[in-house]
């Protein structure tokens, strides 16, 4: 039986055998082209990586029913995601090194490929969740259908389109966290209890009235240290309480997938108000990864953003974007939206409604 070591483990043989660029001979390479090599190649493995976490991740919320000790695994493989997102927004420092004339001597040599063609950063954000619709048109055509016309005589482009093609039929981390908000107890009822909705919209009129007294109090607090409300002022306040009236009752979503909207939103308002329940514990830290994984995407791309800038200034990519401007803006995408607009509506813990069934929060009042 063969011994096994570290080099045949780890395949060090082929994999220090992948450095060699286009030619495949690494003494024909630029002087800083291995470096520039070897830095994208890291970052692909840490996607790989982050990619297998996240699928262990999503698994175990798609389960019909999540039991509470499972959710303790998804925080501990999104934490891990992000702990490596964070560790490839500092490798970024590693890639600028390179100075801006060293990567022009190499630069026009790669074209038209580009990180865009990165097939495992589309899948972590298909997996995510991120909609086809949300992407940014891409130098004018559509970004997946960009990829797909590149995507053709390499066995390196088939891979690249099968796997974005295949993570489009998989479940979104992002589906399924909403499976599980649907079915978060609200005040005590579920969404097979039979007066459920009626349970939820009693819960959010009391949330809007709460809001409103809220709002009032502020009002009056203004109106003695000001000596006057302004339009401008009165009409932030009634923007407010539109917005959350809107959210909650997810006006925004057409029928027929509002209600259900409506109900997945009241629960991350649950969860996220009372989050000293104990049986609420893990569902917050579980909310709270989420968004910490998705922030630490958004300082992914704006970190990349500046490294490019700081490397090729402002002209265009490789794969044909308007580079930087391009870059900026996808930094703007959310994909957790409501995780996201929940935080504009919060109130202080002591304007909340009154919390009905404490008991049914492992919680007695
Ligand atoms: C000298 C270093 C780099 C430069 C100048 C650069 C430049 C660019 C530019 C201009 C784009 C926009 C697409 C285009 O028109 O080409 C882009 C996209 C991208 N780059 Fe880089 N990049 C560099 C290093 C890296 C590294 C180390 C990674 C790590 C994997 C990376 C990953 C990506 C990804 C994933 C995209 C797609 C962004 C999106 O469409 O959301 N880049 N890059």
């Amino acid at each position: 039986m063969a011994t096994n070591t570290y080099w045949d483990y780890l395949k060090l043989d082929r994999l220090l055998a992948l450095q060699g660029g286009i030619e495949g001979d690494e003494t024909a390479l630029m002087p800083d082209e291995q470096h520039f090599i070897i830095v994208h190649q890291a970052f692909e493995l840490w996607f790989k990586l982050s990619l297998r976490e996240l699928r262990l991740a999503r698994d175990h919320l798609a389960e019909p029913r999540v039991p509470e000790e499972k959710i303790p695994y998804v925080v501990h493989h999104l934490r891990r995601v992000t702990t490596i997102l964070e560790l490839a927004v500092d490798q970024f420092k590693v890639m600028e090194t390179l100075t801006p004339q060293d990567f022009l001597a190499f630069r026009d040599k790669l074209i038209p490929a580009s990180g865009f063609q990165s097939f495992q950063m589309r899948e972590l954000e298909i997996l995510l969740g991120l909609e086809d619709a949300a992407r940014l048109d891409y130098g004018g055509t559509d970004p997946l259908e960009h990829l797909k016309s590149l995507a053709v005589d390499s066995p390196g482009g088939k891979l690249a389109w099968q796997r974005i093609t295949d993570a489009r039929q998989e479940t979104s981390l992002k589906a399924a966290l909403e499976e599980w908000l649907y079915r978060t107890p609200v005040q005590g009822s579920s969404p097979e209890d039979a007066n459920d909705a009626q349970a939820v919209d009693n819960f959010l009129e009391d949330y809007f009235r709460k809001m409103q007294q809220l709002n009032a109090s502020k009002k009056e607090r203004m109106l003695e240290a000001l000596g006057k409300i302004t339009d401008g002022i009165e009409r932030q306040f009634a923007d407010g309480e539109a917005y959350a009236r809107r959210f909650l009752l997810a006006e925004d979503v057409p029928e027929p997938e509002r209600s259900r909207a409506k109900r997945v939103r009241a629960g991350v308002l649950f969860v996220e108000s009372y989050r000293e329940l104990p049986l609420l514990a893990w569902p917050r830290l579980l909310l709270d990864t989420v968004v910490e994984a998705e922030e630490q995407l958004v300082i992914w791309r704006s970190r990349h953003a500046r490294m490019v800038e700081r490397i090729i200034g402002r002209r265009i990519g490789t794969g044909g974007s308007s580079g930087v401007d391009y870059l900026d803006r996808t930094a703007r995408y959310r994909i957790f939206t409501d995780l996201w607009a929940v935080r504009t509506i919060l109130l202080p813990r002591d304007s909340l409604p009154e919390l009905r069934q404490p008991e049914a929060y492992g919680f007695a009042r």
